[in-house]
């Protein structure tokens, strides 16, 4: 196996972020390899966006099993195959079982756009502007099992101003998080964070 600190990437739907630790690994500007794309549709970008980037994935369709726990210790058993070191979840639109967060709890993180704890779950943009707060931002935490619960790795914030629309807020938030989560991988990878496992819950 390579010397390389292997990534698997958790997608759903367009995979700009994936695209963004893709672009930052050919540009060597982040030194890991992506081993996997992990995708529940069939028919998302994202798939495409692997495909041309000559990055494997494992694409499914949940309702071909019988629970979530089913193809989740199919997942496990792939990236264990690889040797992934660590998990990214980028607009992964599924909540994970603790068949995935028990043997990778450290070791998976995700990327949520909004300043959590606020505005968790779907839709956090929204959540946001018809909340009315003036800032909000990205969180990019570890990932526990619950509806983006975990300690938090890093956040970013983002000011709304008064023009600002659902779309605009979201372009920028997109824009911080191909900046913020390929830095976030690349300290990991450089071992330079560290959790304590015994806030696992
Ligand atoms: C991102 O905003 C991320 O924070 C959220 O889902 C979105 C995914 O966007 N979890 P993309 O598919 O990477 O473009």
């Amino acid at each position: 196996m390579s010397k390389f600190f292997r990534i698997a990437v958790f997608a759903s739907g367009s995979g700009s972020n994936f695209q963004a630790i893709a672009d930052a690994v050919n540009a060597g500007k982040l030194d890991v390899h992506i081993g996997l794309l992990v995708c529940d549709r069939p028919n998302a970008r994202v798939v495409e966006r692997a495909k041309q980037l000559g990055i494997p994935s494992f694409v499914f369709r949940p309702k071909e099993y019988e629970s979530r726990e089913q193809y989740e210790q199919e997942i496990l058993q792939r990236l264990q195959e690889l040797e992934i070191d660590l998990v990214v979840m980028a607009g992964y639109m599924r909540l994970i079982t603790q068949v995935l967060v028990k043997p990778l709890y450290g070791r998976l993180i995700n990327i949520h756009p909004s300043l959590l704890p606020a505005f968790p779950g779907l839709n956090a943009v929204k959540q946001a502007l018809d909340y009315g707060v003036k800032v909000t931002g990205v969180t990019v935490h570890y990932v526990d099992g619950g509806m983006d619960t975990g300690p938090i790795i890093a956040q970013q914030s983002l000011d709304i101003i008064p023009d600002d629309t659902e779309e605009s807020i979201a372009a920028s938030i997109h824009l911080i998080e191909h900046v913020l989560l390929p830095q976030v991988i690349g300290q990991i990878a450089a071992g330079q964070l560290k959790l304590n496992k015994d806030s696992y819950i």
